[in-house]
């Protein structure tokens, strides 16, 4: 029996559809990513690169509340990568980062990243759920399955074989779903994980789940975000805009296939300014002149491309990619630019792009200004 000490309020019903749609009509959502961690996603020494401290992640928030930036999404990240920055050696843990956010803010959605494999299922769904009612259903899931094996042997965790990342973050998934979902009791037998006399209150805010998302950049991965996620992350062509579009739209007849509906987002790292010139030469200071040539040669090597394995033009290449963002396009120029970029890949059918800033919180105010009021013009945002 249900005993209840004081009359409830009753809560606002949300459906999934409008958390998708990250409670706007802006055809193309924009995100902040990476922001948690020292140095955010630019991998360099100069001496205003982000600290990723809460009284900076908190400002932000706050300046991306107010000016209608749908969502920020933190870098899951337990270890820094060394170098002379040690980049990314500060990151804030991302479910209390996002709960913390979130109760500072009125609209924005703030994802948590969490690698399925070294949280039990039972807590991170509780964790959740209470992210999202502090929010009233802000709170969304970017669901990881890990890749870097220095960071799991802290945990004493041993990486399981690629495909079976993806098989574990499968029960993983659907046990989180189970404590989500309407049942008062139950058991749970998956392939890898076991739970008996499972309960599970409260359930998400409103009547619905939080957003799930994922980034898997492999078939498998591909496949699992397809099957159990609302939105893929994926990196578009540096190249060809069609390419692009071409991805997308696989992505989503896949889903149809399946009977689900998928939103697909893409990475981005954006340095404007009021000229194309100042733009390239801020941008080459930053990610060629003042790079933290260290760390990106580490985290290249945490992925085996060094020297020794790749041939040095690639190895180059490569290089240069991961100072700037890694897996985010560059889009690097005035905001007519930038403007256009964005557009052409709001054309290629994605719903959304979560970018970077060398220092959010000073380049925030420009690109809001400046970018969000011609994306308006075109149409592509209300
Ligand atoms: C937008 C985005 C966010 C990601 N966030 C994280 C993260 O926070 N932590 C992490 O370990 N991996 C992260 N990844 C890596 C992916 O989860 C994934 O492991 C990677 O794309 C390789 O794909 P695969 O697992 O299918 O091989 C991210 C990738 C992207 C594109």
């Amino acid at each position: 029996m249900n005993i209840q000490t004081r009359e409830t309020v009753a809560e606002p019903r949300i459906s999934l559809r409008e958390r998708m749609g990250m409670y706007t009509d802006n055809a193309l959502k924009i995100g902040l990513f990476g922001s948690n961690c020292s140095s955010g996603r630019c991998v360099t020494t100069v001496p205003e690169r982000w600290t990723g401290n809460w009284e900076d992640n908190l400002a932000l928030a706050r300046l991306a509340d107010a000016r209608g930036i749908e969502f920020i999404l933190p870098v899951g990240r337990w270890k820094g990568y060394g170098g002379d920055t040690d980049y990314m050696g500060t990151t804030l843990e991302t479910i209390t980062w996002a709960t913390g956010l979130l109760a500072n803010t009125k609209n924005l959605i703030v994802f948590g990243t969490v690698h399925a494999p070294l949280f039990h299922p039972i807590i991170a769904a509780k964790q959740f759920v209470t992210a999202d009612h502090v929010s009233s259903g802000r709170f969304g899931l970017n669901i990881v399955v890990g890749w870097n094996e220095d960071e799991f042997q802290m945990f004493g965790v041993s990486q399981r074989e690629h495909e079976q990342r993806y098989e574990y973050a499968q029960d993983w998934i659907d046990a989180v779903k189970r404590c989500w979902g309407p049942e008062e009791d139950f058991e749970f037998a998956g392939k890898y994980i076991k739970l008996a006399k499972v309960r599970a209150k409260p359930k998400p805010f409103g009547g619905s789940r939080p957003l799930i998302m994922n980034a898997g950049a492999s078939p498998v991965g591909r496949a699992f975000a397809v099957k159990n996620c609302d939105a893929f992350f994926m990196q578009s062509s540096r190249t060809s805009v069609e390419e692009t579009a071409q991805k997308v739209a696989s992505v989503k007849a896949e889903a149809v296939a399946l009977d689900r509906a998928i939103s697909v987002f893409t990475v981005g790292v954006i340095t404007c300014r009021p000229t194309m010139k100042e733009a390239e030469e801020y941008h080459h200071h930053v990610v060629v002149d003042q790079a933290d040539w260290a760390a990106a040669d580490q985290m290249l090597a945490l992925r085996r491309i060094t020297p020794q394995t790749t041939p040095m033009e690639e190895f180059m290449r490569l290089r240069g990619q991961m100072a700037h963002g890694n897996s985010g396009v560059p889009i690097v120029g005035d905001p007519d630019h930038i403007a256009r970029q964005l557009i052409e890949l709001s054309r290629a059918g994605l719903t959304g792009i979560a970018v970077s800033l060398v220092n959010y919180a000073d380049e925030l105010p420009y690109f809001r200004d400046e970018v969000l009021p011609r994306l308006q013009r075109a149409g592509v945002r209300c």
